[in-house]
């Protein structure tokens, strides 16, 4: 049997970066310096210019990035905020942290992001914010989900947790919404050495007040405003992904190769469905999902011939236990449950080579073949 092929190949993307990342990590240790200081201002400052907003502030994961973006816009208790029924939970449960109510709606069928019908048809009663999710890299239809959203006095807050370089008419993900939420989780395109986040956008006052309640709703060193919370970026993880950051474009250039692999040997397999793009917009394939039949059959045989694969998501966030009280059925989101039902996640990082997607679609034919 050929070596396994993992699903994502951390430790063979961070070799070459080892003696700059011990250099400045050790440095770190050194000094005994490890919250705030200039790593993170470096990593923000650069960040920011990445995504092409005016500022970036780094947070200790991308639940509390978009948890954060709501707070400061004022999003509370008694408030509505929409999210798409397919998503990791996540974007959900910061609408839950700050009291306010999750309003579900159905995803486009060809791009599995936020559908711009269904949110222009959705009930708009209470509704505050929309949280378009620019799900497995591919950015959501952003020009009518910003017009609906100006139509009805909503904010827009971008979830990118898995979008890092990701563009929609030329413009990167993040700069659209009056904030945005990146993940640096470490399997993220741009991923740190822990959990790591960041919230970009361009309206100074809202970003300040995000810095300061992010740090305890702390005005001076004594002096506390508001009740905050503890959520920033290590100095040590800023370090790491300001090293890593130089490399994401062209990281992210390798996995649109290897999805060109899979896209040409696998887009005339009957009863298989590829990832497609929508028209104006770049994917940074975090995730490269497929449609197959019998989906768990398909793990199953994955695992014996030694192909890591992986499901985002299994189960859409209205038929989540967590969101029962919601008071949804099957049914109710009917292109979330299709999609959730067959999905399946393939080995994507940078460096794959062709021969472990030669590998990975072998495996994908023998399944297909069997179930025929
Ligand atoms: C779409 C989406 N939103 C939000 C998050 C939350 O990010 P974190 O795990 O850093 O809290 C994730 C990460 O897994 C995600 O995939």
């Amino acid at each position: 049997m050929s070596a396994p092929v993992p699903f994502l190949d951390l430790p063979q993307q961070h070799r070459p970066l080892l003696n700059e990342l011990n250099q400045v990590i050790g440095g770190l240790i050194a000094e005994g310096k490890f919250i705030g200081g200039a790593p993170v201002a470096e990593f923000e400052k650069a960040f920011a210019k990445f995504v092409g907003s005016a500022h970036a502030v780094g947070v200790a994961n991308g639940t509390d990035a978009l948890m954060l973006a709501l707070r400061v816009l004022g999003v509370s208790r008694g408030d509505v905020v929409i999210v798409p029924a397919h998503t990791f939970i996540a974007t959900a449960e910061a609408v839950s942290m700050v009291g306010a109510t999750p309003r579900f709606v159905d995803i486009d069928p060809i791009t599995y992001t936020l559908d711009p019908k269904a949110l222009a048809a959705v009930d708009k009663t209470g509704v505050k914010a929309v949280m378009p999710v620019h799900l497995y890299g591919q950015p959501a239809d952003m020009a009518p989900i910003l017009a609906t959203a100006k139509q009805h006095g909503w904010h827009v807050v971008e979830d990118c947790a898995q979008s890092h370089g990701a563009t929609y008419q030329g413009k990167v993900t993040g700069s659209f919404g009056v904030l945005a939420g990146f993940s640096f989780y470490p399997g993220k395109n741009l991923g740190a050495f822990g959990d790591g986040g960041a919230v970009t956008g361009s309206d100074d006052a809202r970003i300040d007040h995000l810095r300061r309640v992010a740090d305890h709703g702390r005005q001076t060193k004594q002096l506390h405003g508001e009740p905050g919370v503890n959520s920033r970026l290590d100095a040590i993880q800023a370090a790491a992904l300001t090293i890593k950051l130089k490399h994401l474009a062209a990281w992210n250039k390798e996995r649109a190769v290897a999805a060109g692999w899979y896209e040409a040997r696998l887009k005339d397999v009957k009863g298989v469905v590829t990832p497609k793009v929508g028209a104006l917009r770049s994917h940074i394939y975090h995730i490269y999902a497929l449609q197959v039949p019998e989906r768990d059959r398909f793990l199953e045989h994955a695992a014996a011939q030694g192909v890591g694969c992986g499901v985002h998501y299994a189960v859409p966030l209205h038929l989540q236990p967590a969101y029962k009280a919601l008071g949804h059925k099957q049914g109710d989101f009917k292109v979330a449950e299709q999609v959730t039902a067959r999905c399946v996640s393939l080995p994507m990082f940078p460096g794959i080579t062709e021969a472990q997607v030669d590998q990975v679609v072998k495996v994908v034919k023998e399944h297909v073949k069997a179930g025929s």
